[in-house]
């Protein structure tokens, strides 16, 4: 895992195999979907690596003991529709017990301006951790817009996970949101003209779900 100051690179092999086979232009929809999820749940284990831990007491086959458990953290996960929702199921596979808020933003094709078009939180959100999820970062103006409304609705401990960034998209968010951490399986190399990650994987969402 190589850590830059606010972007932990997952450079683990199995997430770097599952991640080359999601690249590949000839991964089909149902194979994309179910790379996304397990990598999510690969990446929850490092972006919840943190959680505090309270010691219960519990009985073995073999005799009483002192053992350790995570402290009853609330946390919330929140999906950038429509792609995010995509990373959701694996997060939920490490942490079932977290609320889920949705955040609908989709980036103009001419402005590259995230325009937000949903919204819906947890009536707490500001008193969770605060998992923000979506496959790409590109210019990051879509997570960092995201992260603008959840801090306007009072949340202080928010971390990002991403697929792929591309380093303009890092610089962005470390920019607006100096506090939040980065999680990612990839920095690409940049944006072409279209604000596409090069290499990258294409579009998140039209992958994900089988549109265009
Ligand atoms: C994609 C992706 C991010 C955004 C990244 O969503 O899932 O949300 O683009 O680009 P940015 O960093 O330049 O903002 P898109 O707008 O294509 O919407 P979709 O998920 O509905 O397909
Ligand atoms: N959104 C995507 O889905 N892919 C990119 O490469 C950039 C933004």
């Amino acid at each position: 895992m190589k850590k830059y100051s606010n972007v932990t690179v997952m450079d683990h092999p199995m997430i770097q195999h599952k991640l080359t086979i999601l690249r590949d232009k000839t991964t089909g929809v149902k194979e994309f979907r179910e790379l996304v999820e397990e990598l999510s749940m690969f990446m929850g284990y490092e972006v919840t690596r943190n959680l505090a831990l309270e010691e219960v007491e519990i009985e073995t086959p073999v005799c009483k003991t002192k053992s350790q458990v995570i402290a009853g953290k609330k946390l919330g996960i929140i999906p950038i529709l429509r792609a995010g929702l995509g990373m959701v199921d694996g997060m939920l596979k490490l942490i079932p017990a977290a609320k889920v808020g949705h955040i609908g933003l989709y980036r103009d094709p001419e402005t590259l301006q995230p325009v937000e078009y949903y919204c819906k939180l947890p009536s707490d959100v500001a008193e969770r951790d605060l998992i923000v999820l979506d496959p790409m970062l590109a210019t990051g103006g879509s997570a960092v817009a995201a992260i603008n409304f959840l801090k306007n609705k009072g949340a202080k401990s928010i971390k990002l996970v991403n697929l792929i960034a591309a380093p303009e998209g890092v610089k962005a968010v470390a920019e607006a949101h100096p506090d939040v951490e980065i999680y990612v399986a990839a920095v690409d190399e940049k944006l072409n003209d279209h604000g596409y990650i090069v290499p990258g994987l294409g579009d998140a969402g039209d992958r994900l779900f089988g549109t265009k």
